[in-house]
């Protein structure tokens, strides 16, 4: 793989989207990218056409028949093996960098620590559906459970979103037990705009010396 595979996780609401697109805008005007290569963003559950599906089995809360636990985690699984084989692989090999809103850790979070659901099983799971590709870094996006309720107050939930409280909270554990066990970096996302930017841009510049 000689592209960058850029990863940014945290609870629903923590900011993902907004530093992705800082962090894209500045990558951009920076020489961090090869000339010939390009800078994709890109999301799970969705990130390819089948995907795009995929997603809607997944979140459309207002679906009749909802999927059960061990459905959901396959599902979110089929997801992720199309976006590796479809976008992430060929990119990666090409050269590209790759910045995705979320990948495996939101898996072991929701439904490991979230659903419950055996994180063996999870991580069998992640091997056959990543083929061997992980993250050169992964951002956890941290922000108390009350500010993630907050900033949600005005956007109507999807099928996960509306789990509720306790469900939100283990998960966020989760993420914690998660960025400790795998060096990802944590950032507080209540830190000011400036400082979560200039804390992601000076990890992506020693990533970019790193080979
Ligand atoms: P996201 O696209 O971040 O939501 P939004 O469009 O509101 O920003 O994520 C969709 C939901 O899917 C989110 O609640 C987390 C959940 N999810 C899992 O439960 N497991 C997974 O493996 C992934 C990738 C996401």
């Amino acid at each position: 793989m000689i592209g960058k595979f850029i990863v940014f996780e945290g609870i629903d609401g923590s900011g993902k989207t907004t530093q992705i697109n800082q962090l894209s805008k500045w990558l951009i005007s920076t020489d961090l990218i090869p000339e010939n290569n390009q800078l994709v963003i890109t999301r799970e559950p969705g990130g390819t056409e089948l995907g795009k599906s995929i997603r809607s089995l997944l979140l459309d809360a207002s679906r009749e028949s909802s999927p059960d636990s061990i459905t959901e985690l396959l599902l979110y699984a089929a997801d992720r093996a199309q976006h590796v084989n479809e976008i992430i692989r060929p990119s990666l090999n090409k050269g590209d960098w790759v910045i995705s809103d979320r990948f495996c850790g939101s898996t072991l979070a929701y439904q490991g620590y979230g659903r419950k659901l055996d994180l063996k099983l999870i991580k069998d799971l992640e091997t056959i559906a990543t083929q061997g590709i992980s993250p050169d870094i992964t951002f956890l996006l941290d922000i108390p459970i009350k500010e993630s309720i907050k900033r949600r107050i005005n956007r109507k939930d999807d099928r996960i979103e509306k789990e509720g409280t306790e469900f939100l909270s283990n998960v966020s554990l989760g993420f914690k037990a998660l960025s400790e066990e795998n060096e990802w970096k944590r950032i507080s996302a209540m830190s000011s705009r400036e400082s979560i930017i200039s804390e992601i841009q000076s990890e992506i510049k020693k990533l970019s010396e790193s080979k």
